[in-house]
């Protein structure tokens, strides 16, 4: 796979970070599937299910699962699996699952028709260096960080899930074909929300991201079309 920085304009992937189908069902009426992708997370799945998948997909969306797949191997390995057979582009699990869980991910959709990216969770952007000792986890954070990079790297996923500010560290690691999906994203001089570090989406792709996760700056725009075009336009510049 290129470089999608290099080979793909549509690096925005808009986060449907809703409670229900209705909200999310209005914004695909708005959005342009030309301009974006988009993310389907935990809350909207779990109230919504499988079907809010396809209602994305049915508006042209591609569609990534962002469950965070974490638990013993073959249980993995099979809700991988489920999520190909919905056919979504993008999927993830947590690397802190060991090299087996990986490992029978990437084997489970090896074989499978436009297998979905798999990419993986290093440490949450959300947990401090404390919150890492409190979980036995010794060693500064960024070292954490490319310790599990590079267990994704070695059991064959795409790529992993990682701040702006690591992104320069993973492709120097990992070289510029792994796959770095970045949140945190805000349009230069916007509201940070509750997001500690952010970066504007140029900043964002010139330290090395390829896709860029962004719920809020488009979700709450008054025209979430202009905010994507806008976006997308400062990338190609
Ligand atoms: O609204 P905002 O742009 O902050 O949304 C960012 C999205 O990226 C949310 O869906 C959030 O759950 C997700 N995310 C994040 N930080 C991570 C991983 C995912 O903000 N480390």
């Amino acid at each position: 796979m290129g470089s999608p920085s290099q080979t793909n304009p549509k690096q925005i992937v808009v986060a449907l970070d809703f409670d229900s189908i209705s909200p999310c069902e209005q914004l695909l009426n708005r959005l342009d599937p030309s301009l974006c992708r988009v993310k389907i997370g935990k809350e909207l799945f779990t109230s919504a299910g499988p079907k809010v998948v396809e209602l994305a997909q049915a508006h042209g969306f591609d569609v990534f699962l962002d469950l965070k797949f974490h638990d013993i191997p073959v249980t993995v390995a099979k809700a991988v699996k489920a999520a190909a057979n919905l056919g979504v582009w993008m999927v993830n699990v947590h690397a802190s699952g060991g090299r087996r869980m990986l490992d029978a991910a990437v084997e489970a959709i090896a074989n499978v028709q436009n297998r979905p990216i798999l990419i993986g969770v290093t440490v949450l952007t959300s947990m401090e260096q404390s919150e890492l000792e409190q979980i036995g986890v010794a060693g500064p954070l960024d070292q954490q960080v490319v310790r599990l990079a590079k267990l994704v790297r070695d059991s064959g996923l795409d790529g992993v899930v990682c701040s702006a500010q690591e992104a320069r560290q993973l492709k120097t690691n990992f070289g510029s074909d792994f796959v770095l999906v970045t949140p945190g994203i805000r349009l230069p001089g916007a509201a940070a929300d509750d997001q500690r570090r952010i970066v504007t989406p140029a900043d964002a792709v010139s330290l090395g991201s390829d896709y860029l996760v962004i719920g809020r700056p488009i979700t709450q725009a008054a025209d979430p079309v202009a905010v994507c075009r806008q976006i997308a336009e400062s990338l190609s510049a």
